[in-house]
């Protein structure tokens, strides 16, 4: 993959991020995805390379854009064949309240590399590059943390795991407590969430817990940049489920997935930028006089370079974002 895309794809978050926030704090979550959405597909369209959308916002009967298997890029592009993950609101419930921690992210794989996961729940577990290839999914959490704690040099009562603030996990939740570790609740995002287990400057340790398949994809892209490692498990909830997965390719829907499974190769690009803050980023700011900032970061996994883009945007210039 052209090392030029880490660039181009930042733009497409950044006016995903910018549309979006528009919606914070206004109770309207479709409102705010959908105008993530549309940002996104425009500035998609302005970038040299032959997208396939394999995880997005639904099939073509669910979505009008952004939907699995739509073509990305400008029409007459000769660039990079890739396969698009993306998230244009990694949050909605969050921007509908105007609480932290939503984002707008995309991953992108060369073509055939990234898990074409369905829209369904997945158990996952990440953790960062000290810990790496030390902790099975299926390992009691009690071990997870002893063992997470020695490879980050910390006491078992420093450690932190970040966990989604949902009923399904309260038993997690409980055996963290139980063992005398922290838990860092979250509401929503739980892209952010795995990223930050992988970045020792947020103190976050270990993320564990359900949440979306489709996320899983996209934080496993981030993950591999970071040089950390995650397993994932789907977590199909009847029959027709099982079937997707079996239809996708996976013979045994529930077998383990490593991170190698869920984006395939070494390569890999990763952007998000905040929309409102969180762990990893800043939200957008609006300064006044027209002028609005975003933070983003952007990695790729092949050098493991990682980019903190801070961008001052004239909405002057980008007339469409004011007259939402
Ligand atoms: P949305 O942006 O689609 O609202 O997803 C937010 C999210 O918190 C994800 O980060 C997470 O994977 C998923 O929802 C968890 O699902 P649920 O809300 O059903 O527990």
């Amino acid at each position: 993959m052209e090392r030029e895309l880490a660039l181009e794809v930042v733009r497409v978050t950044e006016m995903a991020a910018l549309a979006s926030s528009h919606w914070l704090g206004r109770g309207k979550k479709n409102e705010a995805d959908g105008a993530a959405t549309n940002a996104m597909r425009t500035m998609f369209d302005t970038i040299n390379m032959r997208g396939t959308v394999v995880i997005g916002e639904g099939e073509l009967d669910e979505a009008p854009m952004l939907y699995i298997g739509e073509k990305l890029g400008h029409a007459e592009s000769t660039g990079p064949e890739v396969d698009v993950a993306v998230d244009p609101l990694e949050g909605t419930t969050i921007v509908a309240k105007g609480h932290n921690n939503a984002m707008s992210v995309v991953a992108i794989g060369d073509r055939g590399t990234l898990l074409h996961a369905p829209d369904m729940y997945m158990m996952k577990m990440a953790v960062g590059k000290r810990a790496a290839g030390k902790i099975h999914l299926n390992d009691p959490v009690e071990k997870m943390i002893e063992v997470v704690a020695q490879a980050n040099g910390k006491r078992i009562q420093d450690v932190t795991v970040i966990i989604q603030e949902r009923e399904r996990h309260q038993e997690i939740i409980n055996a963290v407590r139980e063992k005398g570790a922290r838990v860092k609740l979250f509401g929503d995002g739980d892209v952010g969430a795995a990223i930050a287990a992988c970045m020792p400057q947020t103190g976050i340790d270990l993320f564990l817990g359900i949440g979306g398949a489709p996320e899983g994809v996209i934080s496993a892209a981030a993950i591999k940049c970071l040089d950390g490692d995650m397993q994932a498990q789907l977590r199909p909830q009847n029959e027709a489920e099982r079937q997707r997965c079996i239809k996708m390719g996976l013979k045994d829907p529930e077998q383990l997935l490593t991170l190698s499974d869920l984006v395939k190769g070494d390569d890999a690009i990763f952007a998000a930028t905040g929309v409102s803050d969180g762990e990893l980023l800043k939200g957008v700011r609006y300064l006044g006089d027209d002028l609005v900032e975003t933070d983003s970061i952007v990695m790729r996994a092949k050098t493991k370079t990682i980019r903190f883009v801070r961008a001052l945007h004239n909405l002057t210039q980008k007339q469409y974002l004011i007259g939402r």
